[in-house]
């Protein structure tokens, strides 16, 4: 996927008002015969906002002609961020930064806020709630509009929680258990209803696999998102390839969303080119719809304005700001949104985990030993090369894999930050390190497969029946 050139000026609406001026200037330094070098300086600087404003529009520059407003999104640019060496979308995570991707530029540049202290505090103010470890560590570091949901939610008015998984196969990583921990958290601390999409559609679309698979991941899958512990009557999971054909509101907000956005638009913004098939062109719009609240009539009893909050890796943010433009051309209230960073591969934060390279993750199914084996030869140390070496100098937890994924998931404050110091200083060797993250994945990893196990065919059923909720809306 192409990404857009981190020095050029932000697209925006203002970017045919910079190319006006610019061309005013090549003519008037041709009119007045100025220095060759000049002249081509700012020849030059012309055919590159010419280059950006077609890469943000689709379309060609014509002077004093600006595109319609429609092609131009509100909140920023293409989604595909090369910054430096970082490249984030949906469907691709680097970098060459060992300690990863740049989230504080990642914030600048998707036009995002980030969620500091202020907010966290805030979080804990309303919720009466000791703020998740997630986000007292940064690792749901960005936001969209959490202050308007929390002014709302002051005022005794709802909101709702939405978030998705890709099905593409069996096997769930820890990775994927991120947003799914944490939106657990949201729905327990805040009390509200929660819609899970499995874009079983997507899959297809985008991979070599049959739909019948696709389908059958999303079931498996739901088995996993149960056993993090929803509860069944505050919770809709549904596989887009059922929900889609048999809820006619659901569908009808799709075609809304279709109509609102052009191909120049998701072009833009996801990079689609003309091979691509027309499948995937449309399904942004599948991903947008359960942002809105009538998309679910049997929970919401057709209530259009029941505000939405998406906890969701960045990389999907693309899709949510499409969704954020679009919704006021449509009469829908924007969804709120909160992102978290990505969930290292054990190689190393070059990269995120994938489900399609066994030794870059550990697996929801693997067994205490596979466990063990694997943090102890794939994850990425940031000790010294001897004891010796590691006493003297200490080690790099910034760069270190069994550090970050302690940061994920060992609840201790004070244990993690005496961790972090002690590598530090070289009085804890990686091999220790790497036993207390070993420690604390075995029983985590052997407590949701005895959950998992607990989950019946029957209560998948009923977890994706549409059905009301126990909210009255
Ligand atoms: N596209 C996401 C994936 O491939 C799945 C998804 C659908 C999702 N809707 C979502 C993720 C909402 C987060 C929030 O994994």
């Amino acid at each position: 996927m192409r990404g857009a050139d981190p020095s050029s000026p932000n697209p925006s609406p203002v970017l045919p008002k910079s190319l006006t001026s610019q061309g005013e200037l090549v003519r008037t330094l041709k009119t007045e015969k100025a220095v060759k070098a000049d002249i081509d300086a700012a020849v030059k600087l012309l055919l590159k906002l010419k280059a950006d404003y077609k890469q943000v529009t689709g379309q060609d520059y014509k002077a004093g002609c600006p595109p319609l407003e429609s092609t131009v999104l509100e909140d920023t640019g293409p989604a595909a961020a090369v910054d430096g060496e970082d490249m984030v979308d949906p469907w691709n995570v680097s970098t060459t930064s060992a300690k990863g991707v740049d989230y504080d530029k990642l914030i600048v540049r998707f036009g995002s806020s980030k969620v500091d202290q202020e907010l966290v505090d805030r979080i804990e103010r309303v919720s009466g709630k000791k703020p998740h470890r997630f986000l007292r560590r940064g690792i749901f570091f960005s936001h969209r509009d959490m202050h308007q949901v929390l002014d709302a939610y002051e005022k005794n008015k709802s909101f709702y929680l939405y978030t998705g998984r890709g099905p593409s196969s069996e096997a769930m990583h820890v990775g994927h258990l991120i947003p799914f921990i944490f939106t657990k958290w949201l729905q327990d601390t805040f009390d509200i209803p929660l819609v899970i999409q499995l874009t079983d559609d997507e899959k297809y679309l985008w991979k070599d696999l049959s739909l019948e698979d696709c389908h059958r991941y999303a079931v498996e899958n739901a088995k996993d998102i149960i056993a993090c512990g929803f509860d069944v009557n505050k919770t809709f999971i549904f596989s887009d390839l059922d929900y889609m054909g048999a809820s006619p509101d659901f569908y009808r907000n799709v075609v809304k969303i279709q109509k609102h956005v052009t191909f120049n638009q998701v072009k833009g913004i996801f990079g689609f080119g003309d091979s691509d098939c027309i499948g995937k062109i449309a399904f942004p719009a599948i991903q947008a719809a359960p942002s809105f609240s009538n998309s679910f009539p049997q929970i919401f009893k057709g209530r259009k304005d029941i505000q939405c909050l998406i906890p969701c890796a960045i990389d999907q943010d693309p899709y949510f700001r499409m969704t954020r433009d679009v919704a006021p051309r449509i009469g829908y209230p924007k969804p709120a949104l909160l992102h978290s960073t990505f969930f290292p591969a054990l190689q190393g934060a070059q990269t995120k985990m994938s489900a399609s390279d066994a030794n870059s993750s550990i697996f929801l199914t693997d067994t205490p030993k596979q466990i063990k084996n694997k943090v102890n030869k794939h994850a990425f140390s940031g000790g010294k090369d001897t004891i010796e070496e590691h006493r003297k100098y200490g080690g790099n937890p910034d760069v270190d894999v069994s550090f970050m994924y302690l940061t994920f998931f060992l609840e201790d404050d004070e244990q993690l930050d005496k961790i972090r110091q002690d590598y530090a200083s070289g009085a804890l060797l990686t091999g220790e390190l790497k036993k207390r993250l070993i420690d604390t994945l075995q029983p985590m990893i052997t407590a949701h497969q005895e959950r998992r196990k607990q989950v019946t065919e029957e209560m998948v059923l009923k977890f994706m029946t549409p059905r009301p909720l126990d909210f009255n809306f």
